[in-house]
């Protein structure tokens, strides 16, 4: 479509109103469906209750090979959601997500911020079950496994999600782009701004990392407090 003269917007409002009266209306435009996982419209409008129906999932192998399915932990109600890639050994025998070194880790982070796993914060993970010897989640998996994590999202509501590590980072984004790239830039998930910061098992081995970590937790900080 080409530039509009401002005598055919005149000539249109004019016509609107002979018609409409004073309000004016302007055509809807249709709201596009969010690309990527289907959502079955029958899940439970409660955690809980949603929990209970996915806990014995088996749409994918993961679902014979888990110890424990991994929901998630935290406050219902958090401004905060924080989502790694899948649960290591700990967290599957365990069935709670971040329970190793890594997740005392991230337990004092969120003490930095004001925050705690029970306060303002909920955990989990794009996986509820863990890959055989940690290995990258497969395609297959994330595309069974995700409408799981974006119905969670939903009940939940936070202000925002931060993927914790580049493999979190890359598999809700739908990109391959390396952690640096996607680090510091306010992301969209279906409607929720997302931040893609370090994973802390990365910073357990490159403790390097920590400074520029903390200042995306500064950052995170200043949006959930807003
Ligand atoms: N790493 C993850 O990405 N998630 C966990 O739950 C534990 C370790």
């Amino acid at each position: 479509m080409g530039p509009v003269s401002s005598d055919a917007v005149n000539r249109y409002l004019k016509q609107t109103r002979e018609l409409f009266g004073d309000e004016l209306f302007l055509e809807k435009k249709a709201v596009l469906s969010p690309t990527g996982p289907t959502i079955n419209s029958d899940y439970p409008s409660d955690l809980v209750k949603f929990y209970e129906q996915i806990h014995e999932c088996h749409n994918c192998a993961l679902g014979n090979s888990r110890t424990q399915f991994v929901f998630g932990v935290g406050d219902p109600n958090a401004s905060l959601v924080l989502v790694g890639e899948a649960p290591g050994e700990q967290e599957d025998l365990k069935g709670e997500p971040f329970v190793g070194r890594a997740g005392q880790l991230l337990d004092k982070i969120l003490t930095a911020i004001d925050r705690s796993r029970q306060k303002d914060v909920y955990i989990c993970n794009v996986l509820k079950c863990r890959p055989p010897n940690n290995r990258d989640p497969f395609a297959d998996e994330v595309s069974e496994c995700e409408p799981y994590l974006i119905h969670q999202i939903n009940l939940i509501q936070p202000k925002l999600i931060v993927a914790l590590g580049r493999v979190a980072g890359k598999t809700l984004l739908n990109v391959d782009k390396p952690l640096k790239s996607m680090r510091g830039i306010l992301h969209d998930y279906h409607g929720t701004p997302l931040i893609v910061t370090y994973h802390p098992a990365a910073l357990l081995r490159n403790p390097n990392w920590k400074p520029e970590t903390w200042k995306d937790f500064k950052w995170i900080r200043s949006i959930i407090d807003a």
